[in-house]
């Protein structure tokens, strides 16, 4: 079986689906890896560097989409519209292909993919059950994300940190409020700590309190009980609306003492909900940051911009998106981790084996045997 890493053509985009190291380990298993050249350089790693791991060097993106048994890709492929030059024709009929489909957002790539008889997998979709742990692309994705926006807020940010006592007087720490603490929520809790700040965190899952705490921080709660406002998988539910108007009344009240606001609320397959309106944005103090990492879903603060940083009545609102591809090293480590995981998951003694009962690999598998078939997904429009 030959595994092809073809260079990922989005703009921006840094990552490499396979580095050298997860490489060396597929060699082993006697899997044969062809590269396209340059594939690794937005995250450092040379074509010589993957040759030394045994994989073949390709010049050409179409030899490798086109030679490929598995194609393994960060960003979904393109299909020859808007989003780039056709990439999913490109591919072998009756390959596989592993990436971050974003198979809700992308019904035409999903019929050209069954179409094309490719068997998809999409990274999104890993089930969030223990044994998929070491698989969970979302979760490390989560994980850069929520240090690398504490930083780029921080950039954004024209005071200290940390709290000095100086000759020349005493500086008063930046005060952070971090809404929604789920993954990227906790990293970015622990990054600011340590960059000195004092922070408080929300979040409608009393659950979270004890993770909060034990970083440093301090929770903010709101006197929802656990069944209102998470369902028995331990994932957030939506607040009714008379909870949600106490969540703004809380988060309101915090305004006049916050510096900085990192937002990460999400609930799975659901619209972000509005957490900062523009009435709480003139409330801040001028030279306020608010990073709104939901921005892709909609947004949690009312007036941030998708991929793009603006002031706005004196605070700086940053609305980046793919924040992991601005850490493309340890990005690329922990996305190629959990690939390695997948496919060894997957692999049986004649190559991979798609048992539909298993749990982990009926949540992966988008399209198969010329249709699609995630359950989550047949029938859907967009
Ligand atoms: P997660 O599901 O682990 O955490 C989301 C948290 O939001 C949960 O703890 C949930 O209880 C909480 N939440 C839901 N509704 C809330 C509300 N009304 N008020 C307060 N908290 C609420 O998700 P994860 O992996 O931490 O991702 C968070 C967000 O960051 C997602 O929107 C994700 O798409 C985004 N993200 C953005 C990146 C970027 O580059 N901009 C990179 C990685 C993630």
């Amino acid at each position: 079986m030959k595994i092809g890493i073809p260079k990922e053509i989005l703009p921006g985009e840094n990552r490499v689906a396979l580095i050298p190291d997860s490489v060396k380990k597929l060699k082993e298993q006697g899997l044969e890896i062809v590269l396209e050249s340059g594939a690794g350089a937005g995250s450092n790693h040379s074509d010589e560097d993957y040759a030394g791991c045994g994989a073949e060097i390709a010049s050409s993106h179409q030899a490798v989409l086109g030679g490929a048994d598995l194609i393994v890709k960060v960003m979904p492929p393109a299909t020859g519209g808007d989003d780039g030059p056709d990439e999913v024709s490109q591919m072998k009929e009756g390959a596989a292909l592993i990436g971050l489909l974003q198979p809700f957002n992308r019904r035409g790539m999903l019929e050209k993919l069954a179409a094309r008889n490719l068997t998809a997998m999409s990274m999104e979709m890993v089930p969030r059950i223990s044994r998929a742990q070491n698989m969970d692309v979302l979760s490390s994705m989560a994980t850069v994300g929520g240090y690398k926006a504490v930083l780029m807020a921080a950039n954004a940010f024209q005071r200290f940190f940390p709290m000095f006592m100086t000759a020349a007087g005493t500086i008063a720490p930046a005060r952070v409020l971090i809404l929604g603490a789920g993954v990227a929520g906790l990293q970015a809790i622990a990054t600011a700590k340590r960059l000195g700040a004092v922070v408080e965190a929300f979040d409608t899952r009393p659950v979270v309190k004890g993770e909060v705490e034990s970083l440093g921080a301090k929770f903010i709660a709101l006197d929802a009980s656990h069944e209102e406002a998470q369902d028995a998988g331990g994932y957030a539910k939506e607040l009714s609306e008379a909870h949600h108007r106490k969540e703004l009344e809380l988060i309101a009240s915090r305004m006049a003492r916050t510096d900085i606001i990192i937002t990460t609320a999400q609930i799975p397959g659901k619209k972000a909900p509005v957490l900062i309106t523009e009435a709480m944005v003139k409330s801040l103090k001028p030279g306020s940051v608010i990073l709104d990492m939901a921005v892709e879903g909609g947004g949690n603060c009312e007036l941030t911009e998708y991929d793009t940083t603006v002031v706005k009545h004196g605070v700086t609102l940053i609305g980046k998106t793919n924040l992991p591809s601005l850490m493309p090293v340890h990005a690329s480590q922990m996305y190629s981790r959990n690939i390695l995981n997948l496919i060894d998951h997957l692999m049986g003694e004649d190559g991979l084996q798609f048992d539909m009962e298993d749990p982990i690999t009926a949540g992966v598998v988008v399209t198969q045997g010329g249709s699609i078939v995630h359950p989550a997904l047949r029938g859907g429009e967009g």
